[in-house]
């Protein structure tokens, strides 16, 4: 890679080096798309429906231009913030996404081991491949944060709370916005499924050790159960997604696949946050992540989460649901600041991330773009991809005018109207 003396590096100082086939995130998808297996590929990049809420999460910037402020000393840019008790490079973070060894035979811990290196915290999903003790090991001193699928079967979700407790992660995102799998037409079509040398690690740990597994994170449970837990585990190699039989509801069994066991229509404000922040103790923050209303917003406040994430899902659940960017000004400004308010959705230039800032987030997250890096070339990669959002990013402070990022607000953005005119916020 030639360095050129036209950007800085991360820090400032001394050049970038370049990949000249990928100066972009659009590169990296193209680069991406030719090295995935078309499952692979249609399962990361579909939205539900039709996809119009996944492209309006993009498009949704186009409606915001800068006001960049000029003649000030941007000599030396900072931006780096705090979250989750460490000093992150940027107000970005790796969002959790499901199955990662489907892109890269490393998955989670390439991803773990690029955000290390780069200094960016990482969401790492319930649905890993990588079980999350080997995340962490290839993460320290790095932060990370577990999401949630808060099963119907809560002694799964209590064990994978235990032992990311112990593991250090620093939060739990309670995803919210998945009481229902989203219908995602690609994914029905190739009839989607898991290859079999891969695994949902996490789950198929406590599923095939049983309580091995307890004894070894510290839960003993007695030998009588075990056998019990082995009989049991024999009658169920189906796994079958939760249904109603005509009288009543019938929870979902067998081995954890995201298609039968992530969408659990029970949970609800008063049963599920108590039991979370229980189950969390002092340890980890308890988000939630999935709001994208004033209103849930409130009541998020309400029920005392540490956080909140304005997500739809990448676009992969309601589809016709407000873009994230357009939903985030409500949110915040319900919120007036009493708990850090993030967003993920759409982010894939530097400016994007100003422009969420400017209109109240506090930091924003990406999913597909990591994917894709991943794809490209394992943990170098996704550092490309995490380089080039910093790049961009810093340099889009210092053509603004700014050099902290706590000076970006409302005053550095206009809105776009329908007539081509921008009007200030
Ligand atoms: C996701 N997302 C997700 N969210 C979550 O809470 N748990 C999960 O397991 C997953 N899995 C997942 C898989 C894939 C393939 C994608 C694309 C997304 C959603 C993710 O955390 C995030 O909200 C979006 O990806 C953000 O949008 P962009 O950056 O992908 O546009
Ligand atoms: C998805 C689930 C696993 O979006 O969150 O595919």
């Amino acid at each position: 890679m030639p360095p050129t003396n036209n950007s800085p590096s991360k820090k400032g100082k001394g050049p970038t080096t370049h990949d000249l086939q990928c100066l972009t995130i659009r590169e990296l998808e193209l680069l991406a798309r030719d090295r995935m297996d078309k499952q692979t590929r249609d399962y990361y990049n579909e939205g539900a429906d039709d996809n119009s809420t996944l492209s309006e999460n993009s498009s949704a910037f186009a409606k915001y231009r800068i006001r960049p402020r000029v003649l000030r000393d941007i000599s030396d840019i900072d931006p780096s913030v705090s979250v989750f008790g460490q000093r992150n490079t940027l107000p970005l973070g790796v969002a959790p996404t499901a199955m990662q060894r489907l892109a890269h035979t490393d998955g989670e811990v390439a991803t773990a081991r690029a955000c290390r290196d780069m200094g960016v915290v990482m969401g790492l999903s319930s649905f890993s491949t990588c079980t999350l003790e080997d995340v962490a090991d290839n993460s320290r001193p790095n932060a990370n944060v577990l999401q949630l699928y808060l099963f119907e079967d809560r002694e799964h979700s209590r064990k994978l709370i235990a032992r990311a407790k112990k593991a250090g992660f620093k939060a739990v995102l309670l995803t919210v916005d998945t009481p229902m799998l989203g219908r995602r037409n690609l994914e029905i079509r190739n009839q989607f499924k898991l290859p079999s040398h891969l695994k949902v690690a996490n789950f198929r740990a406590q599923e095939e050790d049983g309580d091995a597994l307890d004894e070894e994170h510290g839960e003993a449970r007695p030998k009588q159960n075990q056998n019990q837990g082995r009989k049991k585990r024999q009658k169920q190699s189906e796994s079958v997604a939760g249904h109603h039989d005509g009288e009543k509801w019938v929870s979902p069994s067998g081995p954890v696949t995201f298609h039968t066991h992530a969408a659990n229509p029970k949970l609800s404000w008063e049963e599920s946050i108590p039991w979370l922040k229980e189950q969390c103790g002092d340890e980890m923050q308890v988000w939630v992540k999935g709001v994208a209303t004033a209103e849930d917003a409130l009541l998020s406040i309400q029920h005392g989460v540490d956080g909140i994430v304005v997500s739809n899902h990448g676009g992969r659940q309601l589809n016709g649901a407000l873009a994230t960017l357009d939903a985030l000004p409500e949110v915040v400004q319900a919120v007036g600041g009493k708990v850090p308010v993030h967003v993920d959705g759409g982010v894939r230039h530097g400016t994007d991330i100003f422009k969420a800032l400017a209109l109240g987030a506090d930091f924003v997250w990406i999913g597909r773009p990591v994917l894709w890096g991943l794809a490209y070339k394992g943990d170098e990669g996704v550092k490309l991809c995490l380089r080039l959002l910093i790049d961009e990013f810093r340099l889009c402070m210092g053509l603004a005018g700014v050099t902290k990022v706590s000076e970006i607000g409302r005053d550095y953005l206009v809105r776009m109207s329908r007539d081509g005119l921008p009007s200030r916020l």
